[in-house]
């Protein structure tokens, strides 16, 4: 029973991956499995967004983790939805690899403009592997170090410019 109990806490462990600065916003199946939704507003044209976030994924993105994934429009990691008369004007998607190199976690962009000057970013982060009940703060952390790690016009991104859309990540209780 000891052992059996010191072999399941060390795999919970092995599979908490998140440990970094940032990992405050723990999900436990915010999507059946663990998951993180927000909403981020950003005073610039969705594609001075996209251009950034674009940037910023192909070249590993803050920590090198991220990978662009191939759209259905053709064009990688995000694509162009302007000349379809849709609410948004760029849909994207990038997988991130924890630091301990064991979990992808897939990444989903949609950007819709508030006016001219201003996009909502809708992010997204799931946990691919199943199983994965709660993620340590990961998804959350997915989300938030990218577009942190950018360089927006307004300067670093402020806490009141993120919002959750559901209860995913939840803010920390303390
Ligand atoms: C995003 O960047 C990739 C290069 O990594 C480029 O091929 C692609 O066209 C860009 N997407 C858009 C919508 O500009
Ligand atoms: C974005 O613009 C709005 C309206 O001009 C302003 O109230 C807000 O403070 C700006 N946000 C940031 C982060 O500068």
């Amino acid at each position: 029973m000891k052992a059996a109990l010191i072999l399941l806490s060390a795999l919970l462990t092995a599979a908490n991956a998140c440990t970094l600065d940032g990992c405050d916003h723990p999900d436990c199946g915010g999507c059946g499995g663990a998951c993180c939704k927000l909403a981020i507003t950003i005073n610039e044209s969705t594609e001075s967004v996209m251009n950034k976030l674009n940037a910023s994924i192909a070249s590993g993105g803050p920590d090198g983790l991220y990978t662009g994934m191939m759209t259905a429009e053709g064009t990688l990691t995000f694509g162009d939805l302007r000349a379809y008369d849709k609410q948004i004007d760029f849909i994207g998607q990038a997988e991130h690899l924890t630091i301990n190199g064991l979990y992808t976690d897939t990444v989903n962009f949609a950007l819709a403009p508030l006016s001219d000057t201003s996009t909502e970013v809708k992010a997204f982060s799931i946990s691919q592997i199943a199983g994965a009940y709660c993620d340590d703060g990961q998804n959350y952390l997915n989300i938030l170090q990218l577009v942190q790690g950018v360089k927006w016009v307004d300067g670093d991104l402020e806490l009141d410019q993120v919002s959750h859309l559901d209860d995913s990540c939840p803010e920390p209780t303390e």
